[in-house]
């Protein structure tokens, strides 16, 4: 472990002004993207969508790192390596590493994520295609009586030792423990339960030494559920986000990137731009978006060559959105 090239690393991906564009969506969450546009997904076909984003002008002004899925960190752009290519745009590539979600057993509607197995061999070999950081993601489900203590300790277990096997190759471990949105709860449960998890992740993470100041935290936004019937405003969920961080982040955590979860795109961005305006943060508050970034660009992209221009137009545009939002400026 180097724990000098941890510290630099995680201080370019939260470096002033950017933040991570999430491209690492597993061959099944691919094709539920394109089955908006009709496309199938097969590896030419993701890999030509992929290559639209990357190839965007100037889309490297506002995004330090793209997390990559197993098959493009293999592919290649215009005959250079993906990892390489996004390399020469001054854009450092990361790996998602888990292997997904399945059910928890014994504990119904709830999930544990997979990926331990050989996972030191799997980082040494993403390590040497040129991988910089790592990203895992556990679920939490709020629901009727869930989630349960055995689910948070479960899946704070697992980020923990992710993020050691990570570090003990100088790759920097991007700790996702992502609260659901679906559902119908208001903005206190989503703190309760938030709250529980990233506690209970800290002291996992703790427990299993890792250097806090090589990890790069990658929660939802305190927010309420996509069907509560009490909507929060963005100023409400940049309070709640900002409080419960610094009641349950430690100061020596870098940076914090949010991941969309099923806002729009103009729901991540505002709310990105509130948490920005509050102050007493004491971490890069940025972002580690899917769908928040991509959404409109594959909209506009449809599968089609001629549409490359404009759906690279649309992608930059939201990426300096965000970048300003990340900012406080809109
Ligand atoms: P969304 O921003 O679409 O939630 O994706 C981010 C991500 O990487 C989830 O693991």
């Amino acid at each position: 472990m180097d724990i000098t090239i941890l510290k630099s690393t995680a201080q370019a991906m939260v470096a002033k002004g950017k933040g991570i564009l999430a491209a690492d969506e597993s061959s099944k969450t691919i094709q539920k993207r394109f089955d908006k546009i009709g496309l199938k997904s097969t590896p030419e076909t993701n890999i030509s969508y992929r290559k639209m984003l990357f190839s965007t002008p100037q889309f490297e002004k506002y995004i330090s790192g793209v997390i990559l899925y197993d098959e493009t960190i293999r592919q290649s752009i215009d005959g250079t390596p993906v990892p390489q290519y996004l390399q020469r745009k001054g854009v450092i590539a990361g790996i998602k590493v888990d292997r997904g979600v399945v059910d928890l057993p014994n504990f119904t509607g709830e999930k544990i994520t997979e990926g331990l197995d050989s996972l030191r061999s799997r980082l040494e070999e993403y390590k040497a295609f040129g991988a910089k950081f790592a990203k895992w993601r556990a679920v939490i489900t709020i629901g009727e009586g869930i989630p349960t203590d055995t689910c948070i300790e479960a899946n704070a277990q697992n980020l923990a030792i992710y993020a050691a096997f990570c570090q003990e190759q100088s790759i920097v471990p991007i700790v996702e423990p992502e609260v659901l949105m679906d559902g119908d709860f208001d903005l206190e449960k989503c703190k309760e339960v938030s709250t529980k998890t990233l506690k209970k992740t800290f002291e996992k993470l703790r427990a299993h030494k890792v250097v806090l100041e090589g990890v790069i935290l990658k929660p939802n936004m305190i927010i309420s559920a996509k069907l509560s019937t009490t909507k929060a405003s963005a100023k409400e969920i940049a309070k709640a986000t900002v409080e419960t961080f610094l009641e349950v982040v430690p100061k020596e955590v870098p940076g914090i990137v949010f991941l969309s979860g099923g806002q729009t795109p103009n729901q991540a961005t505002e709310n990105l731009y509130e948490i920005n305006l509050i102050p007493g943060r004491r971490w890069q508050l940025s972002y580690s978006y899917g769908r928040a970034l991509q959404d409109e660009a594959i909209i506009s992209w449809a599968g089609k060559d001629e549409n490359i221009k404009l759906a690279q137009g649309s992608f930059l545009a939201r990426c300096k959105k965000v970048s300003l939002a990340r900012q406080g400026k809109l």
